[in-house]
């Protein structure tokens, strides 16, 4: 059986494709490996929405060079974003690479790979297409797997100063909701308990579509089905987030408490510049009704730091903001100019130490806003969704609550994993609860 090496970089939307590529090449006879050497076949499955991400596919692309000249043979090929972006370039830069195809090109890769292997041709496949049959692909859940995401629109329309994704991932494109619900429906015949629906900006699924529900109305589509009992998404844009999304959520028992709103920063000034179309105040304000609707709801959120321009004052408003809202967590970076977006036409003005130093101050703060959270929660009673075991040790299980905190407590795996328990928190670490069961809620 020939053997793929497959290597992912990047965001969920990426390990989603990556399951994609998988079971195509699987329904090709391949089989994974975890040992580049010993795979007939390695695909690199980039991302380049930060400098970081993107040289490590680099470095990855360098190190397999000696491979290739000891095996001929092999076929190696690079997709995703860092391929979507530098297409040929990729083909000139290293001699080892064999093709390089773009983000709607995935459901090709097995064709690709057969007809670089076959033809020994080097070549390079990055067009968009209107409607990606790339959108339309189920991976299908890995067996026992109790969570699983599913695509519902992939691509962004919002051209935020800063990001690369409407270039290199194309226009949005919502996928049609018949297709959802029988993707959906299969997952949970498969035993998937909890979903979590995939998007660049799942707000404005549908948006423009005669015939396509609007996404508070996929919501409810999706909640009639049997053996799902939870629904997560992921993720949305505050400008999109409506008081009808907000009461549909409070409304449906399967939808969780948690949302993810990425704000990037706290002050208006520097909103402006990246183009995010909300100030502060209206962040805030959609918090609020948030809280107002759903009171237990827990946030998230992404931030950068060191967008052109932003003052110590500004950099302070974010830090309020963090402190006003309360997220259970944050995921920040320095700003990082990506070619061909209006951000990186801007004279990049703070300097790569003040960036640094920013990053470790919001780190910090919310570092010790978390902490306090999780052990604010110490006491309650929680309902788990048993994932299986836990990294803590033997005879211990872990799960994540509702508001998506990640519980350890004792148990039994083989017993509960796929199964949700009622479980008291008895203490709030860092990142994650040690909790004790108290009773079993449903099962399977
Ligand atoms: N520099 C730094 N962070 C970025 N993000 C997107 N583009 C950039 C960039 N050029 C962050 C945003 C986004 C998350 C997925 O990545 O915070 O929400
Ligand atoms: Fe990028 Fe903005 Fe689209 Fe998010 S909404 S993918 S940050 S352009």
């Amino acid at each position: 059986m020939p053997r793929l090496f497959l290597q992912t970089y990047g965001c969920q939307m990426n390990e989603h494709d990556s399951l994609k590529i998988a079971s195509l090449m699987r329904s090709e006879g391949y089989e994974l490996t975890e040992d580049p050497s010993q795979a007939d076949c390695i695909i690199l499955h980039t991302c380049s929405i930060r400098k970081k991400p993107e040289h490590k596919v680099y470095s990855f692309l360098g190190r397999l060079k000696h491979l290739k000249q000891k095996r001929p043979d092999l076929v190696i090929g690079i997709g995703g974003c860092v391929a979507q972006q530098e297409g040929k370039r990729l083909l000139e830069r290293a001699s080892h690479l064999d093709f390089v195809f773009g983000t709607h090109q995935i459901h090709r890769v097995p064709e690709l790979v057969r007809r670089s292997r076959d033809k020994r041709e080097r070549f390079c496949e990055v067009g968009f297409a209107a409607d990606p049959p790339s959108l339309h692909l189920c991976p299908g859940p890995a067996p026992h797997q109790v969570k699983a995401y599913l695509t519902i629109m992939q691509g962004c329309d919002n051209f935020c100063a800063y990001c690369i994704v409407p270039y290199v991932r194309g226009r949005e494109r919502s996928r049609p909701p018949e297709e959802i619900l029988r993707e959906a429906r299969d997952l949970a015949r498969k035993g998937v308990r909890e979903v979590t629906l995939l998007g660049q900006n799942v707000n404005s699924y549908g948006r423009g579509l005669s015939g396509y529900p609007t996404f508070p109305q996929l919501l409810e589509m999706l909640h009639d089905v049997e053996g799902i009992w939870r629904i997560r998404f992921t993720t949305s844009h505050p400008k999109d987030l409506s008081v009808e999304l907000v009461e549909t959520m409070a409304r449906l028992p399967k939808v969780c408490e948690h949302l993810h709103l990425p704000v990037q920063s706290g002050s208006t000034a520097v909103l402006e510049r990246m183009r995010r179309g909300y100030t502060r105040e209206e962040y805030l304000e959609r918090v609020r009704l948030l809280r107002r609707f759903i009171p237990q709801i827990s946030l998230s959120t992404d931030i950068i730091v060191g967008f052109p321009g932003e003052e110590e004052d500004d950099f302070l408003q974010t830090l309020s903001l963090l402190e006003e809202v309360q997220y259970d967590g944050i995921y920040s970076f320095k700003f990082s100019p990506r070619p061909g977006t209006a951000a990186a036409r801007i004279t990049d003005t703070v300097a790569e130490e003040v960036k640094a130093e920013r990053l470790a101050r919001v780190q910090d703060l919310q570092g010790s806003i978390t902490e306090a959270i999780l052990k604010r929660s110490e006491g309650a009673v929680e309902e788990v969704l048993v994932e299986g075991p836990s990294p803590k040790g033997k005879g211990q299980v872990t799960g994540r609550t509702r508001t998506n905190r990640i519980v350890h407590f004792p148990g039994d795996p083989e017993l509960l994993k796929g199964r949700l328990v009622h479980v008291r928190i008895v203490r709030g670490l860092k990142n994650s609860l040690l909790g004790q069961c108290v009773e079993e809620g449903a099962g399977m």
